[in-house]
């Protein structure tokens, strides 16, 4: 892990196409450092990287920084295929850019988890995520002064890797926290609390490794003995000698019939291609007894239904959790049934949580997506009231306050949140929308190559806009 981000060495050179938005992609590396380009209907972009994500074990995504921001680079490079791509999540965008800003999205997991605002370095993963707060240690070096992972309860242990290696459908932060502030020698849903769906997914994902082990027959009748510091020494070192590991519980010989009596991992833990991670293999934590079981595909008829990994104690904060966790993931799959059913979770508890912006905003959206506008825009109003800071609430007040049609105020709510956040091109676009006019468009799209001269998409949205005029 203390490779989980760098600054870039010799990269390598390529080109390559991406054939459904018809870009060009390309990395040069060299004495300059390592330079992407862009290029697409005669527009170009290029973009030096400033830091580069992963070991390369699998693959490596790559950051650019513009002004004073971090950018997420839509190119990535497999190590399998030993070659350039676009990026995870990139493969179906008809105008990739290099405009995801690079947020807390990914440094929570791939850096020490320090701010990313301006101009700050970034550092690899530090000591006190695993370990907690290491001043008092260098103050007074004993055992007592610092945090051991392995000799931490059973949750409070797997809390510790579980807030990286354990994405899940939906992370809902508690009241009042955010993704970044555990703690280890915590419990995770003290913190925040992970949703994954009620049944096996049918496939394999980057970061899954959690959810797997925890179906193997292994974990589940050695209670808690079997955690990921079982296999693994997380300083560095690969798993030495699985075989010792299994057998450190299967002390038992295997049957004379059993295929073979070594290389465990090689038949009951295979590697396999992850859904989520472009070119990638993974290996299945699952610990199946059939060697080489396929993921199974969900069954049933009744559409995914989500779970919480573990539960916090106060039973109004899990329903206000799995409410929240059940709209963002009916949104993202189109599950009417799911976003119904959080709706009702929250309503249920609202009046424990009067004041909280992720309730207020969560319930707002289900009623705009309902078309009862003006509720939708009273929930949003006090959302944006309880945290004033907040552009992406600012947002989504303009978005139904537009569909209200209180125009006026739907382009002051967007103002604001470019004030809040000036380094979001989606908001300049959505901002363009209001305008009536050409002319007017084209004005906002301006103020937003003013700080990002560099955009594609931007750039292509004024020609669009020229073209449409003549
Ligand atoms: C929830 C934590 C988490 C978030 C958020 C996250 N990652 Fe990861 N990522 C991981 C972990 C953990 C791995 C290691 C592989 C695994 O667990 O299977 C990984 C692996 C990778 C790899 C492959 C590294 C290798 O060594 O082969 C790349 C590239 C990567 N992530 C890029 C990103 C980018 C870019 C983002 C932001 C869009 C991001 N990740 C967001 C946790 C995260
Ligand atoms: C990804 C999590 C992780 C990170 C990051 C990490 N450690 Fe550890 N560390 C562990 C775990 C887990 C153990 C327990 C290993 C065991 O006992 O099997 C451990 C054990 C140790 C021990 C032995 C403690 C003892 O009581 O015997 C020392 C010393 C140590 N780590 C120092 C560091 C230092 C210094 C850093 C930063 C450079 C660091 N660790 C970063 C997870 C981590
Ligand atoms: C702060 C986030 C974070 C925490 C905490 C964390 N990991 Fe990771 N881990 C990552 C990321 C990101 C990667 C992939 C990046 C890379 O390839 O270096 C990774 C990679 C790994 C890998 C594969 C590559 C390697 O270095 O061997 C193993 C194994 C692993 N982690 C085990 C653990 C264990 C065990 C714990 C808990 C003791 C843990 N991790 C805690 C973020 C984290
Ligand atoms: C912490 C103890 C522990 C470790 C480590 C462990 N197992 Fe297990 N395993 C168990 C227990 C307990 C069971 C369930 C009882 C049984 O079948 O023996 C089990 C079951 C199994 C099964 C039967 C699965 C099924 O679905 O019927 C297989 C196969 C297996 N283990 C293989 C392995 C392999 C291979 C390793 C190393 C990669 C390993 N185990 C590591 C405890 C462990
Ligand atoms: C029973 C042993 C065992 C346990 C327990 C285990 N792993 Fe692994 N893990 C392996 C083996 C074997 C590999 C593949 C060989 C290697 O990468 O060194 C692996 C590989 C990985 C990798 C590298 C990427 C990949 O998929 O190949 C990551 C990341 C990882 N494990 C994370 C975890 C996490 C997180 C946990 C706890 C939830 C965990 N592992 C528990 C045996 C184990
Ligand atoms: C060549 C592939 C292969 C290797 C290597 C292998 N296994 Fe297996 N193992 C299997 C198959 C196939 C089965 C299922 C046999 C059955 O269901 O009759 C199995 C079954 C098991 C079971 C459950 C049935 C039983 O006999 O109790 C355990 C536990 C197990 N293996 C552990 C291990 C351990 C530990 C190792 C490493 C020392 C290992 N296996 C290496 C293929 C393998």
């Amino acid at each position: 892990m203390g490779r989980a981000l760098a600054r870039p060495g010799a990269e390598g050179t390529a080109k390559f196409q991406h054939a459904l938005s018809g870009t060009q992609f390309a990395t040069t590396s060299g004495a300059g450092g390592v330079v992407q380009s862009i290029e697409r209907q005669g527009l170009r972009a290029e973009y030096p990287v400033e830091y580069v994500i992963g070991s390369g074990e699998h693959a490596k995504g790559f950051l650019v920084r513009l002004g004073e921001q971090l950018f997420q680079s839509p190119i990535s490079y497999y190590r399998r295929a030993a070659k350039f791509d676009v990026a995870p999540g990139y493969e179906q965008m008809e105008r990739p850019d290099f405009n995801r800003a690079a947020t807390a999205e990914c440094l929570v997991c791939h850096s020490s988890g320090a701010a990313t605002s301006a101009g700050q370095q970034l550092t690899a993963i530090t000591c006190d995520r695993c370990h907690g707060p290491v001043e008092a240690h260098l103050a007074q070096p004993v055992r007592s002064t610092i945090v051991n992972p392995s000799r931490l309860p059973a949750a409070q242990r797997d809390s510790v890797c579980e807030q990286c290696h354990l994405a899940g459908e939906a992370r809902v932060a508690n009241p009042g926290q955010n993704l970044i502030q555990f703690r280890p020698g915590e419990a995770l849903e003290d913190r925040w609390q992970v949703f994954v769906y009620d049944r096996p997914r049918g496939d394999l994902r980057v970061v899954s490794h959690t959810e797997q082990l925890a179906l193997s027959s292994c974990a589940k009748a050695s209670e808690g003995q079997l955690w990921c510091g079982t296999c693994h020494q997380p300083h560095g070192e690969k798993v030495n000698n699985v075989d010792t590991r299994c057998r450190s519980c299967h002390t038992a010989p295997l049957s004379a019939a059993h295929p073979k009596q070594e290389g465990c991992a090689g038949c009951h833990m295979p590697q396999r291609s992850a859904a989520d991670g472009g070119h990638t293999a993974f290996t299945d934590h699952r610990i199946q007894r059939v060697a080489a079981a396929p993921f199974a595909a969900p069954t049933g008829t009744t559409g995914p239904a989500i779970r919480a990994w573990r539960e916090p104690a106060d039973p109004a904060l899990r329903e206000r959790n799995r409410g929240l966790a059940s709209i963002i993931v009916g949104e993202r799959d189109g599950e009417a049934r799911l976003i119904n059913d959080g709706y009702r979770r929250l309503a249920a508890v609202y009046a424990k949580f009067p004041r909280d912006p992720d309730v207020l905003a969560s319930l707002g959206m289900v009623l705009f997506l309902k078309d009862q506008h003006a509720d939708a825009v009273k929930l949003l109003q006090a959302a944006v009231a309880a945290r004033p800071t907040d552009a992406g609430l600012r947002e989504k007040l303009a978005v139904v306050l537009n569909a209200a049609g209180e125009k006026a105020r739907a382009v002051e709510a967007l103002e604001k949140a470019i004030a809040l956040d000036p380094l979001r091109e989606t908001t300049y676009h959505l901002r363009a929308t209001q305008e009536a006019t050409t002319a007017g468009r084209r004005q906002v799209l301006e103020r937003w190559l003013a700080k990002m001269p560099q955009s594609l998409v931007t750039r292509e949205a004024l020609r669009d806009l020229e073209r449409r005029k003549d």
